[in-house]
């Protein structure tokens, strides 16, 4: 760690409390102009650090900035010491973490940025990533014995996971749109892409790069026209340090679903969450719309849909809209 990250965490760890420049310095054993020179670096990158005669420097609650410390502080022991990197602009947080899984990379290396230039949905489409307003986050797992169906677990357990960090931080009812897109008030504040390399002998998944985009707060230029109906975020205003607990509350409640003995324990969530479920739908795919009612979601969250001609069908994944 840097000296500056060093600093970042004794703040992180005590927000809204000052501490002297004296006692930073001993904790840390360096000298107060080093402290100092951290202080304003930071201050430079944003951080509210109140610098006041005789008491000292206090990082201001209301600071929502991203960063490895401040994710840290909140993650539960299991997952403490995981590798997080969090870099201000990134082409791709997805295509990043998959170049370094193909290097080797283990699990649990993470990286957040601010700002994506090319961020990657679904179906090859592009993902909205403004800089400031939202959060871009791709995990790297190995989960090592996953087949091809297993592995859209990873997926649907993130999607109840975020479900629930979201309501944790702001109190707002979090639902899902089959299979990953999650609304909160009616629009879509964010989407998950899990993009994965499977061993072809073995057919099973080598790693997987689990990239989750969330819309924080309203972009400054607002949505993009095509994205404007159906695009929202999950907070109208700026709040304090929100960034770095959803981050964290998302990933203690992903790894609780993920390294528990029953992997299909999240399930029941999902289909709870799921807002699908009664209603007409049109199912997507290469040239064709076809319609159907959804009739479940199974153990495996795939849809199970019934058509205007009775039959019954099931899908692991795909693309619906909802008929009005
Ligand atoms: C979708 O809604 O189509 C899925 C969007 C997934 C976006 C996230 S943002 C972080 C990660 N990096 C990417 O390039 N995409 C995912």
């Amino acid at each position: 760690m840097t000296t500056k990250e060093k600093v970042l965490e004794l703040f992180e760890s005590s927000r809204d409390v000052y501490l002297s420049g004296e006692d930073i310095a001993h904790k840390l054993s360096i000298s107060r102009a080093s402290v100092w020179k951290a202080v304003k670096a930071l201050q430079n990158e944003g951080y509210a650090i109140d610098a006041v005669t005789n008491k000292g420097y206090c990082l201001s609650n209301q600071t929502d900035i991203l960063s490895a410390q401040g994710i840290r502080k909140y993650l539960c022991s299991e997952i403490q010491n995981m590798e997080i990197c969090v870099t201000d602009i990134v082409e791709s947080t997805n295509a990043f973490v998959r170049d370094k899984a193909n290097i080797g990379k283990p699990e649990g290396y993470m990286v957040l940025a601010n700002e994506q230039t090319a961020g990657r949905g679904r179906s090859s489409r592009s993902f909205f990533s403004p800089k400031d307003t939202g959060i871009y986050m791709s995990l790297l797992l190995r989960p090592g014995n996953y087949s091809a169906k297993q592995a859209v677990r990873i997926t649907t357990m993130a999607a109840v996971a975020i479900c629930e960090a979201i309501e944790a931080v702001s109190g707002e009812k979090a639902e899902i749109k089959w299979v990953n897109d999650i609304f909160v008030r009616g629009k879509k504040v964010c989407g998950i892409l899990t993009e994965g390399s499977f061993n072809l002998e073995s057919g099973l998944l080598d790693y997987a790069v689990l990239g989750v985009g969330i819309n924080i707060y309203q972009p400054k230029d607002g949505f993009p026209d095509e994205l404007s109906s159906i695009a929202g975020s999950v907070f109208q205003k700026k709040q304090n340090d929100v960034k770095n607990r959803l981050a964290a509350t998302f990933l203690n409640r992903f790894y609780n679903y993920y390294s528990a003995a029953d992997q299909t324990d999240y399930v029941e969530q999902y289909r709870n969450r799921s807002f699908v479920i009664g209603k007409q739908v049109a199912l997507m795919s290469l040239n064709e719309s076809k319609k159907a009612i959804v009739v479940g979601i199974d153990n495996e969250c795939r849809l199970l849909v019934k058509f205007p001609d009775g039959t019954e069908d099931c899908y692991s994944s795909g693309e619906i809209s909802i008929c009005f």
